[in-house]
């Protein structure tokens, strides 16, 4: 841990940072001098990631009332952290892409000229951390050891975000090593709460700003997020570094970087088999990640359940890895009784909540974590709470920040530096009607077509009405680093890296179709086991289909329901193509790829011509 008082006067700063670097590393300590000067910090502290500097940190944040120490031996070695109420969530409005050319961010994000968008930037990072410290964060996103490991360095002004990232990646000492010894290009990622103080000025808790920016320079791979402190806004490489970043190095590089979870399943046979599944935000990819199967004899275990690197291997197979080390999961929802993986990870401590209520005896609670609420809580703005405040006790998007090696159920391949080669993919989102519980693509290319054309009903949406479909494609709307159309034409070309015969098959699904009297057709949760073991048999040649207009599903005697307790009517309500909704989706889908213009790819529009004709026949 290195600390250095930052003097001022340009040249002496660059001087005093390069004498305390615990680097040689030039590109690193020009970085570094140049954001110092521009944000004019009080102190420099190069981030090592040991414990003892963790220990350190986390201690001045509870002095500071950023975070409270859980005294619950439930939550060993956990804080709670409260944020501003203003700042709770990712900011969409206020993220934006800056390309060279308007056309290459495309119609799903905001563009903003890139030099008008430096001035900007140069503007409200100017004297930005005064009063503050700057932490200088090496990380990688990926193992340290692959092939072709992925850096990058955050600069914050927070300590939050850097004992937030010691968990969310690998962080310090051993990365900044690695940087210097490939010389290796790193993404430069920097981050203020946009909160200068003046001398003697008394800090908040949760210090942000009202003004927020969340800035990708793609093609100088940089990334600047100003004004919160809230995860995906402030943790950089998550959302901005792993998935929007990520993407666009993808692009150039030929692979995927998706908002995918990897699950391993064995069966009975003592095959193993991996999955991904892209599903939208709040549409469960933290459950299946961290499924417990139902059926005798499986065996689920995970390798992540929010991003994944997909690369074509040399044995011309896809390869998956987890870039990310933790997880930030949706705390409400999370139970004993619907997720209990991720209660017995929590259970291991070492964990920072977000915006969870406090019990009476030092530990947290969210809706959902246990079927009965206690008497008695501080809720996440401080206030007391029982179950009949008639208010949530957390806020709905208060999280937990987890190592995921805490898992029981984590697989050995987590640690492959290079990854395991990837079996499948699902595509999934929420809807009442129209799409059935699960489909198969009948090719790599009509399997695009499914996540080209993800779409997830609002949640906000009448009980019982049909809701807002919102299109989604590959669930990675908010993520994509370019031009939409490019990036499904990036899709289409990425396979012709891989060997045809091992490319992963590709099916769609939906846990949450309604069944006629409007509840859920399916069970769902752990019970979607059944659906992964039918995928299994298509994958071995195996299981019954029957081809319908939009691919390939299952007969309602295909799936195995032993021991399940579900009416017949149901399960023809989950697994039915009705040709007149398919028709009304049709028209959706005309609408959504209108919006791509000019660089939707042939391939993909030659899809939506084969479902018109299959509908038709
Ligand atoms: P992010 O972490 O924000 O990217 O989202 P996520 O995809 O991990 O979402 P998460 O797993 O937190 O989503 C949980 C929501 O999905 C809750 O509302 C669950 O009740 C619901 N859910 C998950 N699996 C199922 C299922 O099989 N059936 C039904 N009906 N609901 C489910
Ligand atoms: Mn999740
Ligand atoms: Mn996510």
């Amino acid at each position: 841990m290195t600390t250095v008082a930052t003097a001022p006067g340009a040249d002496k700063l660059a001087q005093n940072i390069a004498a305390d670097a615990p680097t040689t590393h030039q590109p690193l300590i020009d970085f570094v001098a140049q954001i110092a000067q521009l944000t004019r910090p009080e102190n420099i502290h190069w981030v090592d990631g040991s414990e003892a500097e963790y220990t350190k940190l986390t201690d001045e944040l509870v002095e500071a009332g950023t975070l409270t120490r859980l005294t619950s031996p439930d939550f060993p070695n956990s804080f709670a952290a409260f944020s501003d109420p203003a700042d709770v969530a990712r900011v969409e409005s206020r993220t934006f892409i800056c390309s060279e050319r308007e056309r290459d961010a495309g119609f799903t994000n905001n563009w903003v000229d890139p030099t008008e968008m430096r001035q900007t930037l140069n503007g409200v990072f100017d004297g930005a951390m005064s009063g503050r410290t700057m932490y200088v964060i090496p990380f990688v996103m990926g193992h340290l050891e692959a092939d072709d490991p992925k850096f990058g360095v955050e600069i914050t002004d927070s300590a939050y975000v850097v004992a937030s990232m010691r968990i969310m990646a690998r962080i310090g000492t051993d990365v900044l090593r690695k940087i210097e010894e490939l010389d290796a290009f790193f993404v430069p990622a920097v981050h203020s709460v946009g909160a200068p103080l003046e001398p003697g000025e008394q800090d908040v808790p949760w210090p942000c700003n009202e003004e927020k920016y969340i800035v990708h320079f793609p093609s100088e791979r940089e990334i600047w997020s100003y004004g919160s402190g809230y995860g995906g806004n402030a943790l950089l490489g998550k959302k901005c570094y792993a998935l929007r970043i990520a993407s666009v190095m993808a692009r150039d590089e030929g692979w995927l970087a998706e908002h995918m979870l990897i699950l391993k399943l064995t069966s009975p046979q003592g095959k193993s088999y991996h999955v991904s599944a892209a599903f939208p935000s709040a549409c469960g990819k933290t459950n299946l990640a961290l499924i417990d199967p139902t059926l005798q004899g499986w065996k689920a275990e995970t390798l992540g359940d929010d991003i994944t690197w997909i690369r074509p291997g040399a044995d011309g197979e896809f390869r998956v890895v987890n870039p990310e080390a933790g997880y930030f999961g949706v705390a409400p929802g999370t139970g004993w009784h619907t997720n209990a993986n991720a209660m017995r990870a929590i259970a291991k401590g070492n964990s920072i909540f977000t915006n969870c209520a406090l019990t009476d005896d030092g530990g947290v609670w969210w809706e959902g974590m246990t079927e009965e609420p206690p008497a008695h809580l501080t809720d996440w703005q401080g206030n007391d709470w029982t179950p009949d405040s008639g208010r949530p006790a957390a806020h709905p998007n208060a999280r937990f920040c987890t190592p995921i090696d805490q898992t029981d159920m984590l697989a050995d391949e987590y640690f492959e530096p290079n990854g395991v080669k990837l079996d499948a993919i699902l595509f999934g989102g929420r809807r009442k009607t129209t799409v059935p519980l699960v489909t198969e693509a009948r090719d790599w290319n009509h399997g695009i077509f499914f996540g080209a054309t993800l779409s997830s009903e609002t949640t906000a949406a009448a009980e019982g009405a049909v809701g807002t479909v919102r299109r989604d494609p590959m669930a990675m709307l908010p993520f994509i680093g370019y031009d939409a159309g490019d990036y499904l034409n990036h899709w289409v070309k990425v396979s012709s890296q891989a060997d045809p015969a091992k490319l992963p098959k590709i099916f769609l699904v939906n846990w949450f179709r309604r069944n006629r009297d409007g509840g859920f057709a399916w069970p769902g949760f752990a019970e979607n086991t059944r659906v992964l073991k039918w995928i299994v048999e298509r994958l071995e040649g195996e299981g019954v289909a029957v081809e319908t207009p939009i691919g390939m599903t299952p007969t309602p005697d295909a799936l195995d329901l032993s021991g399940l307790d579900v009416a017949a009517e149901d399960i023809e309500d989950a697994l039915k193509v009705d040709r007149e909704e398919w028709t009304a989706e049709l028209a959706g889908i005309e609408e959504w790829f209108a919006r791509f213009g000019e660089s939707l790819p042939e391939s993909i529009k030659a899809e939506l011509e084969e479902l018109r004709r299959r509908l038709a026949a």
